[in-house]
């Protein structure tokens, strides 16, 4: 049987929240325990130099993103784990769809008009041509699924049209790929703000635990979140999107619906409720943050994992870059 690959990236901008830890990695988690799936999870480091930033950070906060993949207990010899810019067929490939892609199509993208908005000092080509990047590391390794937020949609439509108007030209070269959304996991919220999505770069951050928050951290800021004055307990999104937000938070971390979460939180005050989800949440995170803090000492062995890592999907992805370079013409050696 041929396995169905499954291909995803993260950014290493900061550390990954609750949210992420909740929607998309528990997802990756159970991805790579199906016999069927032959999964890749990538480091997208060059994504992140289209945000200014200290150069440092960026080499550490791309150790510590592969970290925190191995902590959340990505098997690096399952799956591929690695980090894109140690593969240079990405960049290679991305010039190659980059003549293939459309200057009106990239200035029409939703996120590239809201970060030109956000960082209107540093609009620059790489911030334009981010998804062709994106749709370079989706193609390169014939991927069949690749599991993504709602925001990432419309970047994936695009690989897809690439994929599709590049094999128009010259006959079948990329596999075109499918999103993945299905069960996203849980959709968290920001704990001072239940009405937006808890995010890695909001700038209240109260609003979001980080997945290697400490324990006293993670306790001081459920005691803050935003709840009502009705002090009932019920799962109720609409009229209660604070309270509903814990519900679902705690649902997710005990493995229950949020429905049930409320049932057993019947009759608690909001206090109480806020202690026990911030309990359930630090012991879910203890051995994350743990196996993180051992992991992130060892800078060694994180190197040889990304280089073999990298090893691993340089292969599979040379085969595809030169099905690319052959159909456009150039010289193959
Ligand atoms: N752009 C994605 C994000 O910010 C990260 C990413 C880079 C990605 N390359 C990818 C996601 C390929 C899926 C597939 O979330």
């Amino acid at each position: 049987m041929k396995k169905k690959v499954i291909y995803s990236a993260v950014q290493p901008t900061s550390q990954l929240t609750l949210g992420n830890y909740l929607g998309a990695v528990n997802n990756w988690l159970k991805f790579q325990k199906e016999e069927e799936n032959d999964c890749i999870f990538a480091v997208a480091d060059l994504h992140s130099l289209t945000i200014r930033r200290e150069a440092e950070e960026v080499r550490s906060s791309t150790l510590s993103l592969l970290a925190q993949f191995l902590a959340f207990g990505l098997d690096e010899k399952k799956n591929i784990l690695y980090v894109q810019s140690h593969v240079p067929a990405h960049t290679q490939l991305s010039w190659i769809l980059n003549c293939y892609t459309y200057v009106g199509e990239m200035s029409r993208m939703t996120q590239f008009k809201d970060k030109s908005a956000k960082h209107a000092d540093n609009v620059n080509m790489g911030l334009m041509d981010y998804p062709v990047l994106m749709a370079a590391d989706i193609l390169l390794y014939d991927t069949d699924l690749v599991p993504v937020g709602i925001d990432q949609v419309q970047h994936l439509e695009i690989a897809r049209d690439i994929a599709i108007r590049f094999n128009n030209i010259y006959g079948d070269t990329f596999k075109v790929p499918e999103a993945k959304l299905g069960k996203a996991g849980a959709k968290i919220m920001s704990l001072t703000d239940p009405l937006s999505k808890m995010s890695k770069s909001d700038p209240n951050p109260m609003g979001r635990i980080n997945v290697l928050d400490s324990e006293a951290d993670i306790v001081k800021k459920f005691k803050r979140a935003v709840t009502d004055s009705e002090a009932v307990i019920a799962y109720d999104p609409e009229n209660k999107p604070g309270v509903s937000n814990l519900l679902t938070i705690l649902a997710a971390a005990e493995g229950v619906t949020p429905e049930r979460a409320a049932e057993e939180c019947e009759g608690l005050m909001y206090g109480h409720l806020k202690l026990r989800v911030a309990d359930a949440v630090a012991a879910m995170l203890k051995p994350v943050r743990e196996e993180y803090n051992r992991l992130i000492s060892d800078r060694a062995y994180l190197m040889q994992v990304a280089k073999e890592g990298a090893k691993r999907a340089a292969k599979r992805a040379k085969k595809v870059l030169r099905r690319a370079q052959n159909a456009v013409g150039l010289l193959v050696e």
